[in-house]
Parts: structure tokens; C-alpha cells; sequence
């Protein structure tokens, strides 16, 4: 066998990793759940709603919180309100967000510019110093094709005491074009001692055996590979414990682990809004099957949670539905 039980964590997703989702996705053995990411203003301000995503509950621990910030002031800020109201095991620093409202205001990806590499260290060094957790941090490759100094930003953070960097192998420009590069993963794993976790495109068991090996990584953060396959976890995990090859799950297993999202869900967030997230939710799960297209329309107009616990009983009544 390869390599023994690489760390899995699944990545923090905007929208997608609240309370419920990272409950559920703990069932499958994911080592680390991660928040959505954080506002560190709005947790200042004390914005009610970004106080319920700090909320978090034994049955995920170990979990990491996500704080995005664009100075070391505000982020400090943050991390006294989240220490005060949250009961979490890591600090997790978002360093690589290219959406253009976070990284106007400095933050993000913003933070992996090459005129900011002293502020960068300056900031990572007071955050993990006032942290009374060990922080970790994610990164891209930089903010270019021609500027790439995921080496140098991984030295920083080690030097900061930052215990463990996820790196996303596209670069800010990139956003989520092309695919990710796992040659600068390996650099970048190569260039520091501490935790270097690989991350992007890694969709399925082959290939994340294929990223472990070839980059020497401690670990794959699952983003969108395991949205509507949360079975790659265990999948990744079994192969790595006792080198069997679990199947890919059944339409039954993906019915069964769509409406246990969809509960929990409804537990977090009431029926009406977790019949609205759903609607985007459920498609992810009949991927990769036949003749689902007319249930995915359905079910991105269901419009409370009997119709679609009634969809979902159509499905598994559906004898023409198959793998691809
Ligand atoms: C909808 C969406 C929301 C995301 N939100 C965050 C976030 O809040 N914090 C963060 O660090 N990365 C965020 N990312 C980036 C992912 O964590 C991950 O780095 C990226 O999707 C590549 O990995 P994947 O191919 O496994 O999805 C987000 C990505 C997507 C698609």
C-alpha cells in the first residue's frame, strides 16, 4: 500500500459547509470539517447571522472555523469575538478566496500578493500567538501564472507557527478554471516541514491515491468532488486502512444519504429554508446516473419536504435509473 491513513478534511465550502452539512459528512470519517468562511468585521459588528455560523456541536469535532479578514487588526478583532462565542479545535485562515468582494477589501487571496509578504507574516504571527488554538491555513498558488510563490507563502506561515496549510493548486486569476496543479503541490509539501494537505479536482478514490503519492501530501481536502458523493470519504479512508476498494454507492445509498442531508438540514434551518438549499443539493446526487434528468428538474422546484420525500420514493421505485 502507498501511503498509511492520509488525513481527510473536508474543504470549507461558502453556502454548502454549515452545521448540518459538516455533521453529516462526519458519519463517513472525515478526520476535519471546516466552516464556511467567516467575516471577521461581521463578527465585530456582531452580526446575528454570522454568529449562528460560528455555531458548531460535539458530533463534528474536530472542527475548524474559517476567518477571512484583509488586516491584521480586524482579523485580530475577529478572533477575540470567535473566542469569546465558539467552541471549536482550529483556527483556519482563509488566504486564498478570489471572489472579487472579498479581495477588494484585502482579504482572501489578496493576502498572497508579493509587496505583503512581511504583512503576511507580521499578521500570521499575532494571529497564532493570540490564538488559544493551533491555527492552520489555506492558500492558493498565488495570484498569477507569472507570480506563483506558493513555496515562499508556505515558509511564511511555517515561520508564523501556522500548524497545517491546505493549498488549492489554481492561482486567484485562475478562479476555478483550468485544473489544479499538483507539481506545485508537491513543491509546496516539499518546501516546509509542517502539514501540507492537497487540494482541488480530487473527485474520485483513484485519483486521490494518485495526488497522495505523487505529491508526498499529508492529506486531500474534498471540496465539490464530494458534494452528492460523500461516499468518496469512506471509500478513500477503507482503501487507505485495509487496501480494499469500496464500490461507488448505489442510487439506494445516495437516496439514503440525500434525505439524511435534507434532515439535518431541516433540524439547522427549518423546513423552508432547507427545502431551498435542497433544490441545488439534490441534483449533485444523481450524478452519475441514467435517466434522472426529469427527477433534477423536479426536484429544483419542490417546494416543501413531503414533496420531496415523495421524489426521492419515486426514485427508488424507478427501475430504469442505472449508473453510467
Ligand atoms: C461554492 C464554493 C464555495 C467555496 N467557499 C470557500 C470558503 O468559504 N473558504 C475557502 O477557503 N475556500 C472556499 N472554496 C474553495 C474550496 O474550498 C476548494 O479550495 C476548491 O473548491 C477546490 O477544491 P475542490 O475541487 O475539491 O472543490 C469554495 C469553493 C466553492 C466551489
Amino acid at each position: 500500500m502507498e501511503k498509511k491513513s492520509p488525513l481527510i478534511i473536508a474543504a470549507p465550502l461558502a453556502g454548502y459547509t454549515n452545521l448540518a452539512y459538516r455533521r453529516f459528512l462526519k458519519k463517513f470519517g472525515c478526520d476535519l470539517v471546516v466552516s464556511e468562511m467567516i467575516s471577521d468585521f461581521a463578527l465585530i459588528y456582531h452580526n446575528q447571522e454570522t454568529k449562528k455560523m460560528t455555531e458548531t456541536s460535539q458530533d463534528e469535532r474536530p472542527v475548524a472555523l474559517q476567518l477571512f479578514g484583509g488586516s491584521k487588526e480586524s482579523l485580530l478583532g475577529g478572533l477575540q469575538e470567535l473566542q469569546e462565542i465558539a467552541d471549536y479545535d482550529y483556527l483556519d485562515i482563509n488566504l486564498g478566496c478570489p471572489v472579487h468582494k472579498v479581495i477588494k477589501n484585502n482579504a482572501g487571496s489578496a493576502w498572497l500578493d508579493n509587496s505583503r509578504k512581511d504583512e503576511l507574516l507580521d499578521m500570521m504571527t499575532e494571529l497564532v500567538k493570540a490564538s488559544k488554538h493551533p491555527v492552520t491555513a489555506k492558500i492558493r498558488l498565488g495570484i498569477s501564472k507569472d507570480t506563483i510563490n506558493v513555496e515562499q507563502t508556505c515558509k511564511i506561515l511555517e515561520k508564523a507557527g501556522v500548524e497545517m496549510i491546505t493549498v488549492h493548486g489554481r492561482t486567484r486569476t485562475q478562479m476555478y478554471e483550468g485544473t489544479s496543479d499538483y507539481d506545485y503541490i508537491k513543491k509546496a509539501k516539499e518546501s516546509v516541514k509542517i502539514k501540507v494537505i492537497a487540494n482541488g479536482d480530487i473527485n474520485t478514490l483513484d485519483k486521490a491515491i494518485e495526488v497522495l503519492n505523487y505529491t508526498g501530501c499529508d492529506g486531500v481536502a474534498l471540496g465539490r468532488g464530494i458534494l452528492g458523493n460523500p461516499f468518496l470519504i469512506t471509500q478513500i479512508k477503507k482503501y487507505y486502512e485495509t487496501g480494499e476498494r469500496l464500490p461507488l454507492p448505489t442510487i439506494e445509498m445516495q437516496i439514503e444519504y440525500l434525505k439524511e442531508h435534507f434532515n439535518l438540514l431541516m433540524e439547522l434551518k427549518g423546513e423552508f429554508h432547507a427545502v431551498q438549499e435542497i433544490r441545488g443539493i439534490s441534483t449533485h446526487y444523481l450524478k452519475g446516473f441514467s435517466n434522472v434528468r426529469d427527477y433534477k428538474v423536479r426536484f429544483s422546484t419542490i417546494k416543501e419536504a413531503k414533496e420531496f420525500f415523495k421524489l426521492c420514493s419515486l426514485i427508488l421505485k424507478d427501475e430504469i435509473i442505472q449508473r453510467v
